[in-house]
């Protein structure tokens, strides 16, 4: 080494050209099989995990492995160690089987790495966010001085929901914080919302008991006089309400809160409006299903997880508000190292994060490609999904719980099929199906929810057969 030298690259961190095809070449080979192997194969994980950790123990990192090597590795342990998502009989949880276009974007995104906390640092990336932004927006009528930013998850959106209610709700809560408030900070939601929501409460520093759970109505919607009547009494008890959050499609059955009874409940109480529509705002794309989430349209913020039913990668939420000063005062900051610093625009200045990855390529990506037709009939799709399972399981004797419109059936089956989590414990152990217990308005169900984007009736078959098969 010579003063007018540098060490070369790290050639495992940084391979030359042809050594990237090569393995680019190979990976997407074996992501491609390994996809066929995932949609016929088991949905729940197969692999040992003792044994698992036996050989994860084995690497050191000491000796480096060709990456080739650690690639397929990952891919066959990924193939058995996990709840496949990508597999059409996953009934599960919100997770998607990923729609083509937002895989795409995760490999645009990573080879370039833009950076988005500035709008000095990734000008096409911030202004392609920013569109998609305004579309949704548009989408649930909240009208065109509407603002946000794509988030990690519902869970941090919420969060922005909470920290913008406070923020609105007085003054001196940026300096101050909770102290700032004559009296304990109150919001409410329904008990059947995402539960998240205690932590929301946690990391914002009101704490777990400022969230007030109201009842539903029996039927799994927020109760409106129930609401009404924890607000008088919070506020008799000298407790400063601060938001009422209704959801738009609960996590367990699906269900759309009044979303005009809440409306006019947290106007005439003067607090914030936040809708929950991490999973339920899909319908927004439908033009069938849009009408059940009338009422939307006045919100002070929504939230919606693309990488729910929208079926783009993993975390991709968006976050809405009608009040974009408030992003601003939330989160605003000043240093002189970064790039740009314009207010209302850089998401730095406007959002929880600070680095941040280009996570609305992934939307723009879907829809761009699918259009606004394309991501409407992927989300009626699983309403009509869930619609075929319905049926089949009410020719077969089970009831039905819950009345959601959306693509989430809560089943009760008949009694020779026994206990709920008896049941379920067995669909999800024979690797056939995946479904999920819960319960709703106090009765066990199954939860079978329409999530991946290719499942056929063949698949609705296999799900009905194994969930009557008796134990
Ligand atoms: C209604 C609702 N809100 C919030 C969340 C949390 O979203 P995330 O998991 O993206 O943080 C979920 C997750 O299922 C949800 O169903």
């Amino acid at each position: 080494m010579t003063q007018n030298s540098v060490p070369d690259p790290v050639a495992a961190l940084f391979p030359d050209a042809a050594e990237r095809r090569r393995v680019g070449d190979r990976l997407s080979e074996e992501l491609e099989r390994a996809l066929v192997r995932i949609q016929a194969g088991p949905v729940a994980p197969t692999l040992d995990m003792a044994a698992f950790r036996e050989e994860l123990a084995s690497y050191r990192f000491e000796t480096p492995r060709p990456l080739e090597e650690l690639l397929h590795w990952t891919l066959e342990r990924m193939q058995h160690g996990i709840v496949q998502m990508a597999n059409p009989r996953y009934f599960g949880l919100f997770n998607p089987g990923a729609n083509f276009p937002s895989q795409c974007a995760d490999r645009v995104a990573g080879l370039f790495n833009p950076q988005l906390a500035s709008s000095a640092s990734s000008p096409v990336p911030v202004e392609i966010e920013r569109h998609v932004i305004r579309a949704i927006a548009r989408r649930a009528s909240l009208g065109d001085r509407a603002t946000g930013h794509f988030a990690t998850g519902g869970s941090e959106a919420n969060y922005t929901s909470l920290l913008c209610a406070l923020t609105a709700a007085h003054p001196q809560f940026a300096s101050d914080g909770v102290r700032a408030f004559p009296g304990p900070v109150k919001f409410y939601t329904s008990r059947d919302c995402h539960i998240a929501w205690l932590k929301v409460a946690h990391q914002a520093g009101v704490g777990r008991s400022s969230l007030r759970l109201i009842d539903t109505d029996g039927r799994g919607q927020m109760d409106p006089a129930a609401l009404t009547a924890a607000i008088a009494e919070d506020r008799a008890a000298g407790a400063v309400p601060v938001m009422v959050v209704a959801t738009a499609g609960t996590t367990g059955g699906g269900m759309i809160d009044p979303l005009h009874a809440c409306a006019d409940i947290a106007e005439a109480e003067k607090l914030w409006y936040h809708v929950d529509a991490a999973w339920g705002g899909a319908a927004l794309a439908s033009n069938r299903l849009r009408p059940l989430l009338a009422g939307i349209e006045r919100a002070d913020s929504i939230t919606i997880d693309a990488h729910k039913w929208l079926a783009t990668t993993m975390g991709c939420a968006i976050f809405i508000t009608r009040h974009a000063h408030l992003l601003s005062e939330a989160f605003h900051a000043s240093t002189s190292f970064m790039p740009s610093s314009v207010a209302g625009v850089d998401p730095y200045l406007n959002t929880v994060q600070w680095s941040r990855r280009f996570l609305g390529l992934r939307l723009f990506l879907a829809l761009g490609a699918a259009g606004w037709d394309g991501l409407g009939a992927h989300v009626e799709r699983g309403v009509e999904v869930v619609a075929r399972v319905k049926e089949r399981l009410v020719g077969l004797g089970w009831t039905i719980a819950n009345e959601s419109a959306l693509a989430v059936l809560d089943a009760v089956p008949p009694a020779t099929l026994g206990d709920v989590r008896a049941l379920v414990g067995r669909v999800v152990a024979s690797g056939r199906a995946w479904v999920a217990p819960t319960t709703f308005e106090g009765r066990d169900v199954v939860r079978i929810c329409a999530t991946n984007g290719e499942t056929t009736l063949k698949d609705v078959d296999a799900l009905v057969a194994v969930l009557n098969e008796p134990g």
